[in-house]
């Protein structure tokens, strides 16, 4: 299985993107795809459009659209199906940096839930969702055991 993570701006630009890929990587996570982008304004609310109306809507577009973010296709098939999107989100932690623990992503880097580090799909369905909208099929990378 697939599923996307998105490192925000806020960690690009604080240098923490290879730390955030090598938490994945140690779990045996591998990289289908990756690259970096520098989110329009009608990307970022595609991809955030279940939060339009939220209060903190406007402040998330903009804070996805103010500098590049890096995009990482996730392959799970090392996982439990069933466990892997749970697997990743343990991984990054809560959303609110101040609930997140300490050792997820989040609960180490994170400063304001409003400027999160880090996004990931939240179900298999989200993730069908959300890879399309960044990545073509071609660009995914397959792997044999
Ligand atoms: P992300 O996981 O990328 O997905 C939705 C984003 O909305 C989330 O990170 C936060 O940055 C933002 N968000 C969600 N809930 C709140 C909130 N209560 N206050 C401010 N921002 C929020």
């Amino acid at each position: 299985m697939k599923t996307l993570i998105i490192i925000r701006p806020d960690a690009v630009i604080r240098g923490l993107v290879g730390e955030i890929i090598t938490r994945f990587e140690k779990h045996g996570i591998r990289i289908a795809g990756l690259k970096i982008m520098h989110l329009a304004r009608k990307q970022a609310e595609e991809l955030y459009k279940q939060h339009k109306g939220q209060p903190f809507y406007d402040r998330l577009i903009q804070n996805m659209t103010a500098n590049p973010s890096v995009f990482v296709v996730l392959d799970t098939d090392v996982l439990d199906r069933e466990s892997a999107i749970a697997l990743v989100r343990k991984i990054i932690g809560d959303t609110d940096p101040a609930k997140a623990e300490m050792g997820t992503i989040r609960g180490d880097f994170g400063l304001r839930i409003d400027q999160n580090i880090i996004h990931a799909s939240d179900s298999r369905e989200s993730a069908e969702r959300e890879i399309p909208l960044f990545f073509k099929k071609e660009e995914l990378q397959t792997y044999k055991e």
